[in-house]
Protein backbone atom coordinates (compact mmCIF):
# COMPACT_ATOMS: atom_id res chain seq x y z
CA UNK A 1 0.00 0.00 0.00
CA UNK A 2 0.79 3.69 -0.48
CA UNK A 3 -0.39 7.40 -1.08
CA UNK A 4 -0.68 9.23 -3.79
CA UNK A 5 0.27 12.79 -4.47
CA UNK A 6 -0.36 14.74 -7.73
CA UNK A 7 1.50 18.30 -7.66
CA UNK A 8 0.62 20.37 -10.13
CA UNK A 9 0.32 18.04 -13.02
CA UNK A 10 -0.67 19.54 -16.33
CA UNK A 11 -0.91 17.53 -19.51
CA UNK A 12 -1.09 18.60 -22.81
CA UNK A 13 -1.98 16.95 -25.98
CA UNK A 14 -0.37 18.57 -28.49
CA UNK A 15 -0.87 22.05 -28.17
CA UNK A 16 -4.02 21.38 -26.57
CA UNK A 17 -3.79 21.09 -22.56
CA UNK A 18 -6.29 18.79 -20.77
CA UNK A 19 -5.24 18.73 -17.43
CA UNK A 20 -4.41 22.31 -16.31
CA UNK A 21 -2.65 21.87 -12.65
CA UNK A 22 -4.05 19.34 -10.44
CA UNK A 23 -3.27 18.59 -7.19
CA UNK A 24 -4.64 15.54 -5.55
CA UNK A 25 -3.63 14.09 -2.06
CA UNK A 26 -4.59 10.38 -1.54
CA UNK A 27 -3.76 8.76 2.06
CA UNK A 28 -2.46 5.12 2.46
CA UNK A 29 -5.34 2.99 2.16
CA UNK A 30 -7.93 5.64 0.96
CA UNK A 31 -10.51 4.86 -1.94
CA UNK A 32 -10.65 8.20 -3.96
CA UNK A 33 -13.24 8.47 -6.83
CA UNK A 34 -12.46 11.05 -9.52
CA UNK A 35 -16.05 11.89 -10.93
CA UNK A 36 -16.56 15.26 -13.58
CA UNK A 37 -18.89 15.06 -17.13
CA UNK A 38 -17.50 13.60 -19.93
CA UNK A 39 -14.54 14.80 -21.27
CA UNK A 40 -13.04 16.67 -17.80
CA UNK A 41 -9.81 14.17 -18.34
CA UNK A 42 -10.24 11.84 -15.49
CA UNK A 43 -8.96 9.08 -17.73
CA UNK A 44 -6.32 10.99 -18.46
CA UNK A 45 -5.49 11.52 -15.20
CA UNK A 46 -5.45 7.95 -14.39
CA UNK A 47 -3.38 7.13 -17.33
CA UNK A 48 -0.98 9.41 -15.98
CA UNK A 49 -0.91 7.98 -12.65
CA UNK A 50 -0.23 4.52 -14.60
CA UNK A 51 2.47 5.51 -16.82
CA UNK A 52 0.22 5.00 -19.86
CA UNK A 53 0.85 8.87 -20.61
CA UNK A 54 3.58 11.07 -20.45
CA UNK A 55 3.25 13.58 -17.64
CA UNK A 56 3.78 17.37 -19.30
CA UNK A 57 4.45 19.49 -16.05
CA UNK A 58 4.10 18.62 -12.24
CA UNK A 59 4.93 15.51 -10.62
CA UNK A 60 3.61 11.68 -9.28
CA UNK A 61 4.27 10.93 -6.43
CA UNK A 62 3.23 6.56 -5.53
CA UNK A 63 4.81 5.85 -2.09
CA UNK A 64 6.64 8.71 -1.68
CA UNK A 65 8.65 7.51 -5.04
CA UNK A 66 8.25 10.54 -7.93
CA UNK A 67 7.32 8.32 -10.54
CA UNK A 68 7.51 10.57 -13.44
CA UNK A 69 9.78 8.57 -15.45
CA UNK A 70 9.05 4.99 -14.35
CA UNK A 71 7.89 2.43 -16.63
CA UNK A 72 4.44 1.50 -15.61
CA UNK A 73 5.61 -2.17 -14.29
CA UNK A 74 7.80 -0.29 -12.13
CA UNK A 75 5.13 1.40 -10.67
CA UNK A 76 3.89 -1.30 -8.88
CA UNK A 77 -0.08 -0.29 -9.50
CA UNK A 78 -2.56 -2.57 -11.07
CA UNK A 79 -5.24 -1.30 -13.53
CA UNK A 80 -9.13 -2.24 -14.22
CA UNK A 81 -10.90 -1.03 -17.03
CA UNK A 82 -14.43 -0.65 -18.64
CA UNK A 83 -13.68 -2.83 -21.44
CA UNK A 84 -12.25 -5.67 -19.20
CA UNK A 85 -10.30 -7.81 -22.23
CA UNK A 86 -9.77 -10.95 -20.68
CA UNK A 87 -8.16 -13.17 -23.00
CA UNK A 88 -10.65 -15.82 -24.76
CA UNK A 89 -8.73 -18.86 -25.17
CA UNK A 90 -7.53 -18.62 -21.33
CA UNK A 91 -9.46 -20.09 -18.41
CA UNK A 92 -10.79 -17.76 -15.63
CA UNK A 93 -7.78 -19.27 -13.50
CA UNK A 94 -4.86 -18.59 -16.52
CA UNK A 95 -6.13 -15.42 -16.60
CA UNK A 96 -5.87 -14.37 -13.41
CA UNK A 97 -2.85 -16.05 -13.22
CA UNK A 98 -1.04 -14.76 -16.44
CA UNK A 99 0.53 -11.67 -14.89
CA UNK A 100 2.22 -13.94 -11.97
CA UNK A 101 3.32 -16.21 -14.82
CA UNK A 102 5.08 -13.37 -16.98
CA UNK A 103 6.54 -12.24 -13.55
CA UNK A 104 8.01 -15.76 -13.31
CA UNK A 105 6.44 -16.69 -10.23
CA UNK A 106 6.83 -20.13 -8.53
CA UNK A 107 3.95 -22.68 -9.05
CA UNK A 108 2.66 -22.67 -5.82
CA UNK A 109 2.63 -19.67 -4.84
CA UNK A 110 0.42 -18.38 -8.10
CA UNK A 111 -1.88 -21.18 -7.32
CA UNK A 112 -2.10 -19.86 -3.56
CA UNK A 113 -2.49 -16.02 -5.00
CA UNK A 114 -5.13 -16.66 -7.42
CA UNK A 115 -7.40 -18.62 -5.47
CA UNK A 116 -7.12 -16.33 -2.41
CA UNK A 117 -8.62 -13.66 -4.98
CA UNK A 118 -11.41 -16.17 -6.46
CA UNK A 119 -12.40 -16.77 -2.59
CA UNK A 120 -12.40 -12.89 -2.25
CA UNK A 121 -14.40 -12.08 -5.60
CA UNK A 122 -16.48 -15.42 -5.36
CA UNK A 123 -15.11 -17.17 -8.35
CA UNK A 124 -14.34 -20.45 -6.55
CA UNK A 125 -16.56 -22.53 -8.43
CA UNK A 126 -15.63 -20.86 -11.77
CA UNK A 127 -12.10 -20.52 -12.35
CA UNK A 128 -12.24 -23.91 -15.39
CA UNK A 129 -14.54 -21.61 -17.23
CA UNK A 130 -14.07 -19.54 -20.58
CA UNK A 131 -14.21 -16.30 -20.30
CA UNK A 132 -17.15 -17.13 -23.38
CA UNK A 133 -18.85 -18.56 -20.06
CA UNK A 134 -19.31 -16.07 -17.90
CA UNK A 135 -21.84 -13.21 -17.32
CA UNK A 136 -20.76 -10.07 -17.64
CA UNK A 137 -20.67 -9.12 -13.76
CA UNK A 138 -18.49 -12.74 -13.55
CA UNK A 139 -15.94 -11.62 -15.94
CA UNK A 140 -16.08 -7.89 -14.98
CA UNK A 141 -15.08 -9.93 -11.22
CA UNK A 142 -12.18 -11.69 -12.85
CA UNK A 143 -10.65 -8.38 -14.61
CA UNK A 144 -10.69 -7.24 -11.08
CA UNK A 145 -9.34 -10.89 -9.80
CA UNK A 146 -5.91 -9.98 -12.50
CA UNK A 147 -5.42 -6.96 -10.56
CA UNK A 148 -6.15 -8.32 -6.84
CA UNK A 149 -3.39 -11.42 -7.21
CA UNK A 150 -0.79 -9.10 -8.07
CA UNK A 151 -1.39 -7.23 -4.70
CA UNK A 152 -0.12 -3.78 -5.79
CA UNK A 153 0.61 -0.50 -3.63
CA UNK A 154 -2.31 1.04 -5.68
CA UNK A 155 -5.42 -0.45 -7.53
CA UNK A 156 -6.57 2.04 -10.77
CA UNK A 157 -10.08 1.72 -11.75
CA UNK A 158 -11.42 3.33 -14.93
CA UNK A 159 -15.58 2.87 -15.09
CA UNK A 160 -14.98 -0.61 -14.56
CA UNK A 161 -18.73 -0.59 -14.16
CA UNK A 162 -20.33 0.77 -17.48
CA UNK A 163 -20.77 -2.20 -19.32
CA UNK A 164 -23.07 -3.31 -16.67
CA UNK A 165 -26.64 -3.54 -16.38
CA UNK A 166 -28.46 -0.93 -13.33
CA UNK A 167 -28.54 -3.49 -11.00
CA UNK A 168 -25.67 -5.08 -11.14
CA UNK A 169 -23.93 -2.06 -11.32
CA UNK A 170 -25.23 -1.64 -7.57
CA UNK A 171 -23.96 -5.42 -6.70
CA UNK A 172 -20.47 -5.02 -8.34
CA UNK A 173 -20.19 -1.47 -6.09
CA UNK A 174 -20.83 -3.16 -3.44
CA UNK A 175 -18.51 -5.86 -3.75
CA UNK A 176 -15.87 -3.65 -4.87
CA UNK A 177 -16.02 -1.02 -1.63
CA UNK A 178 -16.78 -4.68 0.68
CA UNK A 179 -13.31 -5.98 -1.41
CA UNK A 180 -11.57 -2.27 -0.29
CA UNK A 181 -12.46 -3.08 3.41
CA UNK A 182 -10.92 -6.43 3.85
CA UNK A 183 -7.44 -5.56 1.28
CA UNK A 184 -7.41 -1.76 2.32
CA UNK A 185 -5.52 -1.01 -0.93
CA UNK A 186 -4.99 2.51 -1.61
CA UNK A 187 -7.69 2.75 -5.05
CA UNK A 188 -8.54 5.58 -7.80
CA UNK A 189 -11.61 5.15 -9.41
CA UNK A 190 -12.75 7.19 -12.36
CA UNK A 191 -16.37 7.78 -12.54
CA UNK A 192 -18.87 9.78 -14.03
CA UNK A 193 -21.46 8.59 -12.10
CA UNK A 194 -21.67 10.60 -9.37
CA UNK A 195 -23.92 8.38 -7.05
CA UNK A 196 -20.67 5.75 -7.66
CA UNK A 197 -18.68 8.45 -6.23
CA UNK A 198 -20.86 9.38 -2.94
CA UNK A 199 -21.71 5.68 -2.43
CA UNK A 200 -17.63 4.33 -2.54
CA UNK A 201 -15.82 7.11 -1.60
CA UNK A 202 -13.34 7.73 1.18
CA UNK A 203 -12.63 11.43 -0.85
CA UNK A 204 -14.35 12.86 -3.79
CA UNK A 205 -12.95 14.47 -6.53
CA UNK A 206 -14.55 16.63 -8.67
CA UNK A 207 -13.37 17.76 -11.80
CA UNK A 208 -14.36 20.20 -14.98
CA UNK A 209 -12.41 20.72 -17.78
CA UNK A 210 -9.03 19.46 -16.34
CA UNK A 211 -9.33 21.13 -12.99
CA UNK A 212 -10.53 19.81 -9.46
CA UNK A 213 -13.70 22.18 -8.68
CA UNK A 214 -13.76 20.51 -5.01
CA UNK A 215 -12.38 17.69 -3.02
CA UNK A 216 -13.44 16.15 0.11
CA UNK A 217 -15.45 13.48 1.98
CA UNK A 218 -18.98 12.59 0.11
CA UNK A 219 -21.13 14.02 2.76
CA UNK A 220 -19.08 17.58 2.93
CA UNK A 221 -19.40 17.74 -0.78
CA UNK A 222 -23.13 17.34 -0.40
CA UNK A 223 -23.68 19.75 2.63
CA UNK A 224 -20.89 22.34 1.80
CA UNK A 225 -20.49 22.41 -2.23
CA UNK A 226 -18.09 25.17 -3.19
CA UNK A 227 -20.06 26.08 -6.37
CA UNK A 228 -22.31 25.92 -8.32
CA UNK A 229 -20.66 23.30 -10.83
CA UNK A 230 -20.20 20.73 -7.55
CA UNK A 231 -23.47 21.26 -6.29
CA UNK A 232 -25.70 20.73 -9.55
CA UNK A 233 -23.18 17.56 -9.64
CA UNK A 234 -23.16 15.90 -6.41
CA UNK A 235 -26.75 14.92 -5.34
CA UNK A 236 -29.33 13.14 -7.09
CA UNK A 237 -32.30 14.36 -7.60
CA UNK A 238 -30.19 17.84 -8.29
CA UNK A 239 -30.55 21.00 -6.27
CA UNK A 240 -33.17 22.94 -7.27
CA UNK A 241 -31.49 26.38 -8.32
CA UNK A 242 -33.81 29.97 -8.63
CA UNK A 243 -32.05 33.21 -10.16
CA UNK A 244 -32.62 36.17 -6.98
CA UNK A 245 -31.53 39.15 -5.87
CA UNK A 246 -29.69 39.43 -2.04
CA UNK A 247 -31.69 42.06 -0.31
CA UNK A 248 -30.02 43.19 3.32
CA UNK A 249 -30.90 45.27 5.53
CA UNK A 250 -27.93 44.59 8.63
CA UNK A 251 -27.38 41.48 9.88
CA UNK A 252 -30.93 40.34 8.13
CA UNK A 253 -30.50 38.71 4.46
CA UNK A 254 -33.29 37.82 2.36
CA UNK A 255 -33.83 36.56 -1.35
CA UNK A 256 -36.10 38.04 -3.50
CA UNK A 257 -37.28 36.22 -7.07
CA UNK A 258 -38.27 37.93 -10.43
CA UNK A 259 -41.91 37.75 -8.91
CA UNK A 260 -41.29 39.59 -5.61
CA UNK A 261 -41.39 36.35 -3.31
CA UNK A 262 -39.04 37.07 -0.55
CA UNK A 263 -37.25 34.19 1.21
CA UNK A 264 -35.18 33.90 4.06
CA UNK A 265 -31.55 32.66 3.57
CA UNK A 266 -28.71 31.40 6.36
CA UNK A 267 -27.69 34.24 8.27
CA UNK A 268 -23.75 34.21 7.46
CA UNK A 269 -24.44 34.70 3.98
CA UNK A 270 -21.65 36.80 2.13
CA UNK A 271 -22.48 39.50 -0.20
CA UNK A 272 -23.96 43.00 -0.60
CA UNK A 273 -27.25 44.14 -0.95
CA UNK A 274 -28.54 43.91 -4.60
CA UNK A 275 -26.17 41.28 -5.71
CA UNK A 276 -27.27 39.01 -8.62
CA UNK A 277 -27.08 35.29 -7.14
CA UNK A 278 -28.64 31.76 -7.54
CA UNK A 279 -30.12 29.96 -4.96
CA UNK A 280 -29.88 26.39 -4.17
CA UNK A 281 -32.14 23.96 -2.19
CA UNK A 282 -32.39 20.55 -2.66
CA UNK A 283 -34.99 18.34 -3.30
CA UNK A 284 -35.46 17.22 -0.17
CA UNK A 285 -35.43 20.12 2.20
CA UNK A 286 -38.43 21.49 0.60
CA UNK A 287 -41.54 20.72 2.64
CA UNK A 288 -45.11 21.59 1.74
CA UNK A 289 -46.02 24.96 3.27
CA UNK A 290 -49.53 26.83 3.66
CA UNK A 291 -50.67 30.09 1.08
CA UNK A 292 -48.16 32.76 1.82
CA UNK A 293 -45.01 30.31 3.17
CA UNK A 294 -42.60 29.54 0.71
CA UNK A 295 -42.74 29.41 -2.95
CA UNK A 296 -46.02 29.11 -4.92
CA UNK A 297 -45.63 26.24 -7.98
CA UNK A 298 -47.38 25.13 -10.20
CA UNK A 299 -47.34 21.55 -10.44
CA UNK A 300 -46.16 19.63 -14.04
CA UNK A 301 -45.70 15.84 -12.97
CA UNK A 302 -45.68 14.15 -9.82
CA UNK A 303 -44.11 10.54 -9.68
CA UNK A 304 -44.69 8.08 -7.01
CA UNK A 305 -42.10 5.40 -6.47
CA UNK A 306 -43.87 3.99 -3.83
CA UNK A 307 -41.14 4.70 -1.47
CA UNK A 308 -41.52 8.68 -1.96
CA UNK A 309 -43.20 10.78 -4.21
CA UNK A 310 -41.08 12.74 -6.62
CA UNK A 311 -42.89 16.49 -7.46
CA UNK A 312 -42.00 18.23 -10.04
CA UNK A 313 -43.48 22.14 -10.70
CA UNK A 314 -42.94 25.64 -11.84
CA UNK A 315 -41.99 28.52 -10.44
CA UNK A 316 -40.72 31.95 -12.80
CA UNK A 317 -39.81 29.76 -15.19
CA UNK A 318 -37.73 27.35 -13.28
CA UNK A 319 -38.23 23.51 -12.89
CA UNK A 320 -38.24 22.73 -9.26
CA UNK A 321 -37.88 19.03 -8.24
CA UNK A 322 -39.13 18.21 -4.82
CA UNK A 323 -38.96 14.67 -2.79
CA UNK A 324 -41.34 13.55 -0.13
CA UNK A 325 -41.54 10.83 1.73
CA UNK A 326 -45.16 10.92 2.48
CA UNK A 327 -47.66 10.05 -0.35
CA UNK A 328 -49.32 13.21 -2.31
CA UNK A 329 -52.21 12.95 -5.39
CA UNK A 330 -51.74 16.27 -7.35
CA UNK A 331 -52.35 17.26 -10.54
CA UNK A 332 -51.25 18.65 -13.55
CA UNK A 333 -51.69 22.73 -12.62
CA UNK A 334 -52.25 22.41 -8.95
CA UNK A 335 -50.58 25.35 -7.28
CA UNK A 336 -48.58 24.26 -4.33
CA UNK A 337 -46.18 26.18 -1.92
CA UNK A 338 -42.89 24.50 -1.37
CA UNK A 339 -41.32 25.91 2.11
CA UNK A 340 -37.29 25.34 1.76
CA UNK A 341 -35.51 24.44 5.00
CA UNK A 342 -33.68 28.09 5.15
CA UNK A 343 -30.70 26.91 7.54
CA UNK A 344 -30.25 24.16 4.72
CA UNK A 345 -30.29 26.46 1.41
CA UNK A 346 -27.43 27.40 -0.67
CA UNK A 347 -26.74 30.96 -2.22
CA UNK A 348 -24.35 31.17 -5.01
CA UNK A 349 -22.38 34.16 -6.78
CA UNK A 350 -24.42 34.60 -10.19
CA UNK A 351 -21.26 35.32 -11.96
CA UNK A 352 -18.86 33.18 -10.69
CA UNK A 353 -20.74 30.58 -9.38
CA UNK A 354 -18.55 31.14 -5.81
CA UNK A 355 -20.22 29.73 -2.58
CA UNK A 356 -21.40 32.34 -0.29
CA UNK A 357 -22.55 30.58 2.42
CA UNK A 358 -20.18 28.60 4.47
CA UNK A 359 -22.61 25.77 6.20
CA UNK A 360 -20.43 24.65 9.10
N1 LIG B 1 -4.49 10.82 -27.14
C1 LIG B 1 -5.17 11.98 -27.15
N2 LIG B 1 -4.91 12.94 -28.05
C2 LIG B 1 -5.56 14.12 -28.04
N3 LIG B 1 -6.54 14.43 -27.17
C3 LIG B 1 -6.87 13.52 -26.24
C4 LIG B 1 -6.20 12.22 -26.18
N4 LIG B 1 -6.74 11.53 -25.17
C5 LIG B 1 -7.69 12.33 -24.63
N5 LIG B 1 -7.77 13.51 -25.27
C6 LIG B 1 -8.67 14.65 -24.93
O1 LIG B 1 -8.46 15.00 -23.58
C7 LIG B 1 -9.66 15.36 -22.94
C8 LIG B 1 -9.84 14.51 -21.70
O2 LIG B 1 -10.08 13.16 -22.09
P1 LIG B 1 -10.31 12.00 -21.04
O3 LIG B 1 -10.38 10.73 -21.79
O4 LIG B 1 -9.29 12.12 -19.98
O5 LIG B 1 -11.73 12.39 -20.46
P2 LIG B 1 -12.64 11.61 -19.40
O6 LIG B 1 -12.90 12.59 -18.28
O7 LIG B 1 -12.05 10.32 -19.07
O8 LIG B 1 -14.00 11.44 -20.21
P3 LIG B 1 -15.03 10.18 -20.27
O9 LIG B 1 -15.91 10.34 -19.05
O10 LIG B 1 -15.78 10.45 -21.52
O11 LIG B 1 -14.24 8.92 -20.28
C9 LIG B 1 -10.75 15.18 -23.97
O12 LIG B 1 -11.05 16.42 -24.51
C10 LIG B 1 -10.12 14.27 -25.01
O13 LIG B 1 -10.64 14.51 -26.28
MG1 LIG C 1 -12.62 8.33 -19.42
Amino acid sequence: MASVQIQAVQKYFGSTQVIRGVDIDIDDGQFAVLVGPSGCGKSTLLRMLAGLEEISEGEIAIGGRVVNNMQPKERDIAMVFQNYALYPHMTVFDNMAFSLLLARSDKASIRQRVEKAADILGLKDLLDRYPRQLSGGQRQRVAMGRAIVRDPQVFLFDEPLSNLDAKLRVQMRTEIKEMHQRLKTTSVYVTHDQIEAMTMADQIVVMRDGVVEQRGKPLDLYDRPANLFVAGFIGSPAMNFIPATLRRKGMDAEVEFSDGTRLPVPTNVEGMDGQKVIYGVRPEHLALGQPGDGIPTGVIVVEPTGADTQVYSRFCGTELTSVFRERHDFTAGDLIHLRPDHQQTHLFDAGTGRALVQHD
